[in-house]
């Protein structure tokens, strides 16, 4: 981790209820209190983002409040969809896009992983735009290559005023809720080659200034060694980000020690 303000995200997925969401936000919010030396999100379920914004706020974390996902356009016949409009009247302030489970289960292509962060960027919002390969994409040695392809459509007809609002996660889809993690050298390598693609498109400044955080298994007893690497940092939180504990262990990893 280096000069670059560390940024961490709990990811709750499609878990927790309508009481488990106001406590799990209490006990985080309590247990972390005012960071001013990490940025923090928690990304609920759409049901939830009312109530869950009410406890961040009581907490004094009214900006800490994520969306898993968007739709590009601002409103219509679209069953189902949620768009940038409706999560900023719900008071989000980050989104994530390019999810690997909203890649490989639920099947969006990068065209439309595209449309969702320019449209979310555009609206003014932090997009954490998730990316990464699979285990079989790694085994063929593609990791890069995939790395960069996705990140190369993200970047398509980008407006470099949206960077300081966009973070990158890379995720290996292999180590995500399987308790295998990269390890923190594969992992820089990964991200050290992301910084360059970013690089490429953005510019040197950019390259130096987004974040790029790792997701994929991270837990208390291995946070630290992933955030000490030079080109981490931050991560983005599944599993340990549903128990309040974890994930202020891993904030706290974060800080610092
Ligand atoms: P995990 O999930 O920490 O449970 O592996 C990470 C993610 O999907 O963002």
């Amino acid at each position: 981790m280096t000069h670059r303000r560390p940024f961490i995200g709990g990811n709750w997925k499609m878990n927790t209820d309508q009481g488990a969401a106001r406590a799990l936000a209490r006990q985080t919010a309590h247990g972390i209190g005012q960071t001013p030396k990490v940025e923090l999100a928690v990304f609920v379920p759409f049901c939830y983002l009312l109530e869950v914004g009410r406890v961040l706020t009581e907490a004094g974390l009214p900006q800490a409040l994520g969306a898993q996902d968007v739709y590009p356009e601002p409103d219509g016949a679209f069953t189902g969809e949620i768009s940038c409009h409706m999560l900023r009247d719900c008071g989000v302030r980050a989104v994530l896009t390019g999810h690997s489970e909203r890649r490989h289960i639920i099947g969006e292509t990068d065209d439309l992983i595209r449309r969702k962060t320019h449209a979310a960027l555009a609206a003014g919002f932090m997009v954490i735009l998730c990316i990464g390969e699979t285990l079989e994409q790694r085994e063929a040695g593609r990791t890069n290559h995939v790395n960069r392809r996705q990140l190369k459509s993200a970047f398509d007809g980008f407006e470099p005023s949206w960077g300081e609002r966009l973070i990158i996660a890379y995720e290996p889809v292999w180590a995500i809720g399987t308790g295998k993690t990269a390890t923190p050298g594969d992992a820089q390598s990964a991200h050290e080659t992301i910084r360059a693609t970013i690089g490429e498109h953005l510019g040197a400044d950019a390259a130096q200034s987004t974040r790029i955080i790792y997701g994929g298994s991270v837990k208390p007893d291995n946070a630290s060694d992933l955030f000490s690497q030079e080109d981490i940092d931050g991560g983005l939180i599944g599993g340990a980000s549903l128990d309040a504990q974890s994930f202020v262990r891993i904030v706290q990893a974060a800080r610092g020690g």
